[in-house]
């Protein structure tokens, strides 16, 4: 068990980075089964001029991007110190686990600062990727809710007793070119968002919600500014499904992990640049 004091009284930090709530739940879930563990939003994080970490454990929890990394991920793994932490984890959360490399890409920037990742773990719930297709349906999502809670107490008994843990990341070279071909998209991505005008109530989540102060309401709607991830958080929270990735979501179920409020997310969603 950790013992560590840095120079405060935490032994764990967690940084999340959540859009619908899978990675959010987890990470909670992680934080109640370990003692003294804080969660920091990573978007909070990065709008910190040097953000560093002082903890015996320090563990990442996000989304797997395109099979890899939230853009965000990227950079706060990019920006931040971590001054000392024998044991350092990472959970990808996914609907497809294995086919990716969002630990390899994890570790090739720590590896910069001479840091690791011990435990690498993908946690599958429910894609929330709506323009490839339709949310799973009711069954299939409570089923990987069961599962999932299984496998998150199988980690937090390895983080507890630092053990070493690896995964497969499966089609690494082909899964490396999907990514940087996102990449290389992502100005435009936004121009895809639609705003149902005669649906929406301007009740302003979308702009809450968004971890990139991307959305601007100059008449009550929501109007992108081109500095989109694609974290698909205004999508899914809007309560009258007015917003759209193109044509292909209409009709298309919204989602959020049934543990996590839209308070919750919109918490730790301030909008930021
Ligand atoms: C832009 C984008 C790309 C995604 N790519 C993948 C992927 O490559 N593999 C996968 O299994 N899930 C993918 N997903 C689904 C999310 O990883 C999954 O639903 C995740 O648990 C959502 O976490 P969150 O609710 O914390 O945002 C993608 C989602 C988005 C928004
Ligand atoms: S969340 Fe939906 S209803 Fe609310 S302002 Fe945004 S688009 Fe309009
Ligand atoms: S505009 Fe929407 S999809 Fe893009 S970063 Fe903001 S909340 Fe996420």
């Amino acid at each position: 068990m950790c013992a560590y004091k840095g120079d405060t009284d935490i032994n764990t930090v967690i940084y999340y980075y959540s859009a619908t709530g899978n990675s959010l739940y987890t990470a909670r879930a992680l934080q109640e089964l370990l003692p003294e563990a804080e969660l920091r939003y990573i978007p909070e994080a990065l709008a910190e001029d040097s953000p560093s970490v002082n903890a015996e454990c320090v563990g990442f929890v996000f989304p797997m991007h395109y099979f890899g990394l939230p853009l965000q991920v990227e950079e706060f793994l990019e920006k931040l110190t971590i001054y000392e932490s024998p044991y350092t984890f990472a959970i990808a959360t996914c609907g497809v686990p294995y086919w990716g490399r969002p630990f390899l890409d994890a570790e090739a920037i720590l590896a910069k600062k001479n840091r690791k990742l011990h435990g690498k773990w993908y946690v599958r719930l429910v894609s929330n990727y709506i323009p490839y297709r339709d949310i799973a349906a009711d069954w299939r999502i409570s089923i990987r809710a069961w599962l999932a809670k299984r496998k998150i107490r199988k980690i937090a008994d390895a983080v507890k007793n630092k053990e070493p843990h690896d995964t497969w990341q499966l089609l690494r070279k082909f899964c490396q070119r999907y990514h940087e071909d996102w990449r290389a998209r992502q100005e435009k991505i936004d121009g895809v968002f639609q705003c149902d005008k005669e649906k929406c109530t301007s009740c302003g989540l979308c702009e809450k919600i968004c971890p990139r102060g991307n959305i601007e309401r100059p008449e009550g709607f929501p109007v992108w500014q081109h500095r989109c991830v694609e974290c698909l958080g205004c999508l899914h929270i809007c309560p009258v499904k007015a917003v759209d990735f193109g044509e292909v979501t209409k009709g298309r179920k919204r989602y959020r992990h049934k543990e996590i409020k839209v308070t919750e997310l919109i918490k730790s969603g301030k909008s930021r640049g």
